[in-house]
């Protein structure tokens, strides 16, 4: 049975009714990837207030690694609510709490001692992870990368990279955030082709010690693994290992912030375990909590007891029922065998992508790790200019045919899924077949240009 199923026009009078008083209630702030509103939703599937069915690619922004409303989640919220709900974990600790640190200590890359602390957000984590690195180094600068983020928060902005919508008109932000290249080769700041490069850009991080900042000022170079808002930018293979390695000769702590590549996307718990390095700390969230807010830091023991006591924390930081969520959730990802599910979507969806980049010469650029998938559009392959208007108008024909999809990247030309694990493969194909009739239409508006040489 096909998935999609559209019984009105989209939006149906039911959502447009909601988004009139959407409108009037709410700050036009939070952007909105499609005008329909959700009525309920199960695996891969949204059904609007209108009845349509559409396929989500978008998983609430990579939040449902395990799917929507997963069975065994549900069931371990329920119980929970027969319990407790809020004690504050500073007032009257719980189990769940633990129970997840200690799965989280054991998930994560690196047989130390670790600790782990939660909170509410991605953003939040990120606050925290700077905090601990500042607490236990002693030291106030952090270094991130080109087309990096990490949140809205004052702080994250600071450490975030694109400026619209993010940044423009909420400076200033704190100091001591110093910024290099990231390995983004399909768009190389150095005009390098890699390997012949020697990835200059992780080298560059040494030059940034003479140029930028000192190393002993240096508290923590953060890193998203694979680049998520930036246009799921995957690094070659040895960028983290000469990143690490330059970081520990200067007594720099390594922070991998794994909010949006974490917890199976990848098709690892977290996708710097793809590059063999253990990170100092972690930060993890959206589809820890299985559906409910949860983030997560992640750390060397003794970096994370750096903060003092009561230097932590906060109200609502690990809630028991989001605790229950993420445990149930972590057991799915290890029942179901996730892992190998999203490696397998990521080549399902290379297979199609790589010939869709010889069809249609807006595709420039096809990148996968596991099931986070993108294409990068331009408007030309030879001189690579990006094309945010294609993209926008793929979404938008892809969502007209049932299909939610979200777009990514600096110059917003990347399209990328972050589909439900659980999809299943008729599923998958059938979102594949929507997202190539969206290439063709939009193609056949445009000539065909010849192809530069591939990346992929
Ligand atoms: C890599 C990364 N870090 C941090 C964040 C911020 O997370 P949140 O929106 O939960 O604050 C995001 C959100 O997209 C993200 O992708």
């Amino acid at each position: 049975m096909k998935t999609i199923q559209l019984l009105t026009e989209v939006p149906g009078p039911k959502s447009r009714a909601l988004m009139q008083r959407r409108e009037a209630a709410i700050p036009r702030g939070p952007y909105h990837a499609t005008p329909i509103f959700a009525a309920r939703s199960e695996g891969a599937v949204i059904e609007d207030v209108d009845g349509n069915r559409f396929l989500d690619f978008a998983g609430g922004i990579g939040c449902l690694n395990t799917g929507h409303r997963p069975p065994a989640v549900d069931s371990a919220i329920r119980t929970q609510l027969e319990k407790y709900l809020h004690l504050c974990f500073s007032v009257t600790p719980y189990e769940g709490y633990v129970g997840l640190a200690e799965k989280l200590n054991a998930l994560t890359p690196g047989k130390f001692p670790k600790k782990t602390l939660l909170v509410n957000s991605g953003a939040e984590a990120l606050e925290n992870a700077v905090k601990i690195a500042r607490a236990y180094t002693k030291r106030p600068a952090v270094i991130v990368f080109n087309d990096a983020f990490h949140g809205r928060t004052m702080m994250t902005l600071a450490l975030t990279s694109k400026t619209h919508p993010y940044k423009a008109g909420f400076e200033p932000f704190p100091g001591d955030v110093y910024r290099i290249p990231f390995a983004y080769c399909y768009r190389c700041s150095y005009g390098l082709t890699y390997p012949s490069c020697k990835l200059t850009c992780a080298s560059a991080l040494e030059d940034a010690f003479k140029r930028i900042v000192s190393a002993e000022s240096v508290a923590a170079v953060i890193a998203e693994p694979v680049l998520g808002e930036g246009g799921f930018v995957v690094p070659p293979k040895e960028f983290y290992s000469t990143v690490t390695e330059i970081c520990r000769k200067h007594g720099i702590l390594f922070v991998a912030d794994e909010v949006q590549s974490g917890v199976a996307r990848t098709g690892k718990y977290f996708a710097i375990e793809h590059y063999g390095v253990e990170p100092d700390i972690i930060t993890s969230a959206k589809s820890l909590g299985g559906g409910l807010p949860l983030a997560a830091v992640t750390g060397r023991a003794e970096i994370m007891d750096a903060a003092g006591v009561g230097g932590l924390g906060g109200t609502f930081g690990g809630n028991p029922l989001s605790c229950a969520s993420a445990l149930a959730a972590l057991d799915i990802i290890e029942r179901d065998g996730l892992l190998g599910r999203s490696a397998h979507l990521g080549h399902r969806f290379e297979e199609r992508a790589k010939v869709w980049r010889k069809q249609f010469s807006i595709v420039g650029d096809v990148r996968a790790l596991g099931g986070m998938c993108a294409i990068e559009l331009v408007k030309d392959p030879g001189t690579r200019e990006p094309h945010p208007e294609a993209t926008k108008k793929i979404a938008q024909y892809c969502y007209e045919h049932g299909l939610i999809n979200i777009t990514a990247g600096t110059y917003g030309n990347v399209m990328r899924i972050l589909v439900p694990l659980v999809v299943t493969d008729e599923q998958f194909d059938e979102g594949l077949d929507v997202l190539e009739a969206a290439l063709a239409h939009v193609s056949a508006a445009a000539p065909r240009k010849e192809l530069a040489t591939s990346n992929v």
